[in-house]
């Protein structure tokens, strides 16, 4: 089955490294069946995008204003990332929560927006060592998706993937057992059912991220209920992410 491959390319590259790691790896992807994603810095989109046109590889972006348009100094509108030929935007990443203090308040808004504009939404939840520790993991998952997901109309999920990424593991080689992994996919699931339909959340594409790299790809993968894979710092390697991609 197809899996939905993201590489979240972060705070890397600029314009003449971003033309060098696309050369490198679009003509390894080109034979590849899965949906590749790639989300580079916003001033590389629409690079990227140019880049892309001739490709089956898609255009993300990494982060979106909340609002429409108007004077927000420093920030990028859904009807911009739409205009430059993106596709997916990620959402909610615990990185923008952690250094920008984006709440799940915003986050929705962002992806009213996202939605609004016709691009499809990636929303990033994870829980954090201590939750996973004190055994508050399900909880912590279930208010970031109700407050995030608050006030979508059922129809609208389609266009929405949720990523699962535990925070302690993102970045950090730290890796959570498969079982968790499943677990926890399930019951994201199961919190989809409740909050919308049981048909939605039977389709709802989940993806996996935290320390994805060419070794343990095919663990994470084949994680029952798992749909794809969000990729940070093993994407950044165009050797290394393709293999990803080609699984
Ligand atoms: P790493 O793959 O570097 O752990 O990052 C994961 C991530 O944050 C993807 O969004």
């Amino acid at each position: 089955m197809k899996k939905y491959i993201f590489g979240n390319l972060k705070m890397h590259f600029n314009l003449k490294q971003t033309e060098e790691y696309l050369e490198n790896f679009l003509p390894k992807v080109e034979s590849s069946k899965n949906e590749i994603v790639l989300c580079p810095s916003f001033v590389n989109l629409m690079f990227t995008g140019q880049k892309l046109t001739s490709t089956k590889v898609l255009l993300g972006a990494q982060n979106v204003a909340s609002e429409a348009s108007g004077a927000y100094t420093g920030e990028v509108s859904a009807s911009m990332l739409k205009s430059v030929g993106a596709t997916y935007v990620l959402v909610g990443h615990s990185e923008r929560k952690k250094y920008f203090l984006e709440k799940n308040e915003t986050i929705n808004k962002k992806i009213q927006e996202c939605l609004g504009q016709g691009l499809k939404v990636v929303l990033c939840v994870g829980e954090s060592k201590y939750e996973r520790a004190n055994k508050k993991h399900k909880q912590s998952l279930e208010k970031q998706l109700c407050e995030c997901l608050k006030g979508l109309y059922d129809n609208e999920l389609k266009n929405i993937i949720i990523a699962y990424e535990p925070i302690y593991s993102i970045g950090s080689g730290v890796l959570p057992k498969a079982k968790e992994v499943e677990e926890a996919v399930s019951y994201i699931r199961s919190v989809i059912q409740a909050e919308f339909s049981e048909k939605t959340a039977s389709s709802l594409k989940i993806l996996y991220g935290g320390s994805v790299n060419a070794e343990n790809v095919k663990t994470f993968a084949g994680i029952k209920g798992v749909n794809g894979l969000l990729v940070g710092g093993a994407s950044i390697k165009p050797d290394e992410f393709a293999k990803v991609c080609n699984i």
